[in-house]
């Protein structure tokens, strides 16, 4: 476990299981009566996945990719595969789930990468955004919170590899 004296709670846990829930209900809603794929960006979208996952009552299957882009608080803007999908996304509606969309430049390239499969619809769910830090647009159809331009860590966010286990999202060195 790592220390947490210097964090400040930034969403609480309530407020993030909340808004998993209304970004659920959009999805049910809006592909009732058809399949989706979930392709949850490694490591930092997984518990956001599992909490989404657990409120689809569409029929729903999960697949994930692991790219390289950060190390430590900063982006390299380099970016490279893990890991891919294993099936083929062809003729599917693929919600790609990501953890939190800062530059931009991640989701982007992973976005192209996905519409070269021929899936049926391609939509984005992010968790969070930071607006400011945007290099290149990108089309988030399923938003959780914006958030200005902070390092937060926790629910699935690391800083260095810890604290992805916090229930809540905070600021590190607050
Ligand atoms: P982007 O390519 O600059 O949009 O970077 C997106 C990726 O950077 C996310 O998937 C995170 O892994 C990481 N990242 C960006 N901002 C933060 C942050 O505030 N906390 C933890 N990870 C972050």
């Amino acid at each position: 476990m790592s220390a947490t004296s210097n964090i400040a709670v930034f969403l609480k846990k309530e407020s993030i299981e909340q808004r998993v829930r209304e970004l659920a209900d959009m999805i049910n809603r809006d592909f009732q009566g058809q399949e989706v794929i979930l392709v949850g960006v490694l490591n930092g979208s997984f518990i956001f996945c599992a909490d989404l996952i657990r409120h689809l009552t569409i029929p729903t299957q999960i697949e994930f990719v692991s790219i390289s882009s950060y190390e430590g608080t900063e982006s390299t803007g380099q970016v490279s595969f893990r890991l891919d999908v294993k099936q083929s996304l062809v003729g599917k509606n693929v919600i790609l789930v990501e953890d939190i969309v800062d530059t931009g430049l991640t989701i982007s390239f992973l976005l192209k990468h996905m519409k070269l499969k021929n899936v049926k619809s391609l939509k984005l769910c992010s968790l969070l955004l930071k607006r400011s830090r945007l290099k290149v647009e990108v089309p988030i159809d399923y938003l959780g919170f914006e958030i200005e331009d902070k390092f937060v860590i926790g629910y699935g966010l690391d800083f260095d590899g810890h604290y992805r286990e916090l229930p809540y999202i905070g600021v590190y060195g607050e």
